[in-house]
């Protein structure tokens, strides 16, 4: 692909299979990628850490400067893990624990204020695949790509239930569907900054169709605005 670099915004509900098409889709064109759900995901996990009564708005605020963040490369790893106050969280952010706060913590404006400051930092010079809930709506409105992922609850939880596996994490699929919807209430129902989908933006359903196939049609699609 030529020099010309583009945002590529993906949003969508969990479990669509945002994260694998984004992270690959980065690596095949070049691209920074940025997991913004892992973000929030990190700043719930130093809540639950330090029993942080995030309730208390006033003091909340004081602790949000407490939170570092930052991706980083690892020589185990071939792609960017996240990093709490300089520790590997990758793994533990994807904990049963979190999962199951993050909604709530995600809803809080002074946090998304935090964290969307700094993934406009990151995505600043372009050249980035950014995956999350509110990416083509709040974060980059003016990016030059916007794909919108959905797909079946019951595939969607399937998916999840393997990540869960990978990491060692014992849960039932039907606890995972439950969680998944249950996010996908909250994240879709929030008053600041709930997932949309803009009128410009391009609907990829992940239902049936490969990872392959997924990046296939991004590619396309950006090949159409890069060349
Ligand atoms: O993509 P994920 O499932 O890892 O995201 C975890 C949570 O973070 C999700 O339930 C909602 C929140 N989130 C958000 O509010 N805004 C984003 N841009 C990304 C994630």
């Amino acid at each position: 692909m030529k020099n010309k670099k583009i945002i590529i915004a993906i949003d969508g509900l969990s479990g669509c299979g945002k994260s694998s098409t984004a992270k690959l889709l980065a690596k095949e064109m070049n691209y920074k990628y940025l997991d913004s759900g892992a973000m929030y995901r990190a700043a719930t996990l130093y809540i639950i850490e330090n029993s942080i009564d995030y309730k208390n708005l006033k003091k909340l605020k004081n602790i949000l400067d407490e939170i570092r963040l930052e991706f980083i490369k690892e020589n185990t790893s071939d792609s960017y893990q996240i990093f709490l106050n300089n520790k590997n969280v990758e793994k533990k952010i994807r904990s049963k624990k979190v999962s199951e706060l993050v909604s709530e913590i995600s809803k809080i404006s002074i946090i998304r204020k935090k964290l969307v400051k700094m993934q406009r930092t990151i995505g600043d010079n372009k050249g980035i695949v950014m995956e999350g809930r509110d990416i083509a709506t709040v974060v980059f409105p003016d990016a030059e790509l916007k794909i919108f992922m959905q797909a079946d609850i019951n595939v969607r939880a399937k998916r999840r239930l393997k990540e869960f596996e990978k990491i060692g994490k014992k849960i039932s699929l039907k606890e995972v569907k439950l969680n998944l919807l249950e996010r996908d209430n909250k994240d879709s129902s929030r008053k600041d900054s709930p997932l949309k989908i803009t009128s410009d933006s391009l609907i990829l359903d992940t239902t049936s169709i490969s990872l392959k196939d997924q990046i296939e049609f991004i590619k396309k699609e950006a090949k159409k605005i890069i060349n």
